[in-house]
């Protein structure tokens, strides 16, 4: 029997399920770790923590099948700077998605005219070209240092093949990429300081690059590029094809559309990215969507109580701006924070978890708006994704109908099933694999009810934005 081993390396955990090749799932297993927040807008790893993890995730996976294991691959969460020097020593603590502290950087890369051209994007404080300057500004010592730039799952990679390598739908966000044309970009290496001899090689996402070291006593196991981890739920969703959408409530949340083309000119709002299939996408993200959730239910109810009904949808008078760690898209705004807008006397706990739905899915809808693009129907995936009064919120706010995936995802394996030859492409693969099911239709007077509640929702940030 031939079995596949995908890890996702997210921002508050990483997991790992082994499958085989027909998405059957024979173990999952995942471990937590914390994110650092030294100052104000900083967000922050270890390496060391990821590398700990996958460790025990291989180990718990593999025990007893370790020779019929014959792929892994890694979906990872984007953007983060990972630094190494010349012993590949790691330098400094990692710089994630969702750090904001190269504001200034960034709105030099936006300035120049570069950045568009060689990238097809607008630069985000998130994406690891400014970080990458900021390094060089702030840290000069460490910067003298570094040999070598990778993003956390092109790390964790390394460190488990001797391989450094990194795939298109994850380099597209380092902004160092001309994704058009699938190379490195020297134009964009020169701006930040550094030579394209210290980034990875590159791969598309199901292409094996290298054998896991002896060490780990997978003898017959080969790893696979991986992807980005909103590509690779883009495959654990079946969202291959043009047209097609997958939505993602994680830590952050995506709208994510792939196309056959390359599309720049939707790339100055959104992101224009390649995808694990070889082609493009385009993606909207927002910085805190799931994690909004977590924040009000755990960290303030200290409840995860959710029996709530969608009876008072759009209806409440409570807004929420889920601009809890600043915003992403539309806004680029590292300083953009989240409020509720409305209470009264009579508002109660109810009113106040839906509205938290609602600023999140409007939020999205921001995003599709902005970037100009439209949206059929959606795939959902991503923690927030269980919660079928979510489901309902997002599919009458979007006015789509809303799919969900019976099967468990596991896109970063279905990515190594590719690469060992058991399917000939990624669509084959999601058609032997995914099973999806309607979770959501939207009611024609409650969709009526959020078009008004998006007018007033768009109206917010504006007027808060100067206190
Ligand atoms: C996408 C992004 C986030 C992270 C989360 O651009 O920054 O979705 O990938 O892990």
């Amino acid at each position: 029997m031939n079995y596949y081993i995908g890890i996702d390396l997210g921002t508050s955990s990483c997991k790992g399920s082994v499958v085989d090749k027909f998405g059957k799932v024979y173990g999952s297993h995942s471990v937590k770790y914390g994110v650092g927040n030294p100052a104000p807008n900083y967000s922050e790893q270890d390496p060391a923590d990821w590398y700990n993890a996958a460790v025990e995730i291989l180990e718990a996976l593999s025990k007893g099948i370790e020779d019929d294991i014959k792929g892994v691959s890694i979906a990872g969460q984007m953007h983060g700077l990972v630094m190494l020097d010349e012993n590949d020593r790691v330098i400094r603590p990692a710089i994630l998605w969702n750090d904001g502290r190269s504001e200034k950087q960034t709105n030099y890369l936006n300035v120049i005219s570069e950045t568009f051209e060689e990238t097809g994007n607008t630069a985000f404080p998130g994406f690891t070209a400014p970080k990458i300057l900021w390094v060089k500004e702030n840290e000069p010592e460490n910067f003298a240092k570094c040999t070598k730039i990778c993003l956390p799952k092109d790390y964790l990679a390394y460190m488990l093949t001797g391989v450094f390598s990194t795939d298109y739908s994850d380099a597209a966000g380092m902004l160092l990429l001309d994704a058009e044309h699938k190379k490195w970009s020297e134009k964009m290496c020169g701006i930040c300081g550094m030579t394209v001899d210290m980034l990875p090689k590159l791969y598309e996402s199901y292409e094996i690059t290298g054998k896991l070291k002896t060490e780990f006593g997978l003898k017959n196991a080969v790893m696979c590029a991986g992807a980005g981890d909103n590509a690779a739920s883009a495959v654990g969703t079946g969202t291959l094809k043009d047209g097609d959408c997958s939505i993602s409530l994680g830590t952050s949340g995506t709208v994510f559309l792939p196309c056959d083309e390359y599309k720049p000119g939707a790339g100055k709002v959104l992101h224009n990215f390649c995808h694990s299939n070889g082609k493009y996408h385009l993606m909207g993200c927002i910085l805190s969507a799931a994690s909004c959730d977590d924040w009000w239910t755990k960290r303030i109810l200290k409840t995860d109580y959710d029996g709530f009904t969608l009876e008072k949808a759009a209806d409440t008078g409570v807004y929420f701006l889920p601009y809890l760690t600043g915003e992403r898209c539309p806004h680029n705004d590292v300083n953009a924070r989240g409020a509720f807008v409305g209470l009264s006397a009579e508002t109660s706990r109810e009113d106040m978890c839906l509205a938290v739905y609602e600023g999140v899915a409007y939020a999205l809808r921001d995003c599709i708006e902005a970037g100009g693009v439209s949206v059929e129907s959606a795939v959902l995936c991503g923690g927030g994704a269980k919660s079928p009064l979510w489901q309902n919120v997002v599919s009458n706010v979007l006015g789509v109908e809303i799919y969900v995936t019976e099967t468990e995802q596991f896109g970063a394996a279905m990515l190594a099933m590719v690469g060992c030859g058991e399917y000939p492409d990624l669509i084959s693969c999601a058609e032997a694999t995914v099973r999806k099911r309607l979770a959501a239709v939207p009611d024609k007077d409650i969709h009526e009810k959020y078009n008004k509640g998006f007018e007033t929702y768009r109206k917010l940030y504006p007027l808060l934005r100067e206190i």
